[in-house]
């Protein structure tokens, strides 16, 4: 890959992002408004995931082209966010369709990565079908996976930016689609954190609340990869800013402690 082939898949998403946000616009509507934050919600992500990517290749993979790769990957990660909205109005997988496999789906058909060798291509595509899988699927992307493990980190990262820095604000402020339109109680389901603590995957059906959601995204730690990852989790604080929206008891902290410890083990490594 080269630098301008970046360049020119950065203008392509930028000019895809702005055809949703001026369709929204023209839609006679309420939720035009709605629809524009929720858009530039994901389009901001993406510039954030990027960053993050290259932070991560930076450290952990040598080589230029390995760089560009990443950084190509982060970009179209979650290109199919986008015309799952525009359809379902949702980002809800689970009550729309898999965004990771439609954001293949929308590269190929607008076949916005011909440019690139094969090889790379197939990297690519690669990130993005399975970067919202639950875990790395077993025998898939065998030649480098390591791209997949940097955008998933790169991303877990920036959603946390974005959810800590939405729960300071206030509730009527929040983009509608991103806590999935759940309420928020002051309470958790305890099956929810039961599953967490077992490092076990939580059904849709079982989310209920606003918490519910803090503490799926507090489980994303135990799937880090790398120890830049740890380092930047640790600089924004995030274990400390989910936790304290979430009530004391006892399941609560010995989640937090098995996150710092955690944490820890890997600072050192
Ligand atoms: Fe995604």
């Amino acid at each position: 890959m080269k630098h301008e082939d970046l360049t020119y898949f950065k203008k392509w998403f930028k000019d895809f992002c702005g055809s949703y946000l001026t369709r929204a616009a023209k839609a006679a509507g309420a939720g035009d408004a709605e629809d524009r934050k929720n858009y530039s919600m994901k389009e901001e992500h993406t510039g954030n995931v990027l960053i993050n990517a290259a932070l991560i290749a930076g450290k952990h993979l040598p080589g230029e082209n390995n760089l560009l790769i990443a950084q190509a990957a982060g970009l179209f990660h979650d290109v199919g966010r986008f015309p799952q909205y525009a359809k379902y109005k949702t980002f809800r997988d689970a009550d729309s369709v898999n965004h990771g496999v439609l954001g293949v789906e929308t590269l190929v058909e607008n076949s916005v990565l011909t440019r690139l060798p094969e090889d790379e291509r197939a990297l690519v595509l690669g990130v993005v079908k399975y970067h919202n899988a639950f875990k790395i699927p077993a025998g898939e992307n065998r030649t480098a996976p390591v791209f997949l493990k940097i955008v998933r980190d790169a991303d877990k990262l920036d959603i946390w930016r974005f959810f800590t820095e939405m729960f300071d604000a206030p509730p009527a402020d929040w983009p509608s689609a991103a806590t999935l339109g759940l309420p928020d109680t002051d309470s958790y389901t305890p099956d929810v954190l039961s599953l967490v603590l077992e490092k076990r995957p939580v059904p849709h059906a079982k989310v209920r609340c606003v918490n519910d959601f803090k503490l799926i995204q507090l489980s994303w730690i135990f799937d880090l990869n790398f120890k830049t990852s740890f380092e930047l989790l640790m600089e924004k604080n995030f274990v400390k800013l989910f936790s304290a929206g979430l009530p004391r008891t006892d399941g609560i902290a010995r989640l937090e402690n098995m996150l710092i410890s955690l944490i820890e083990e890997n600072l050192e490594s």
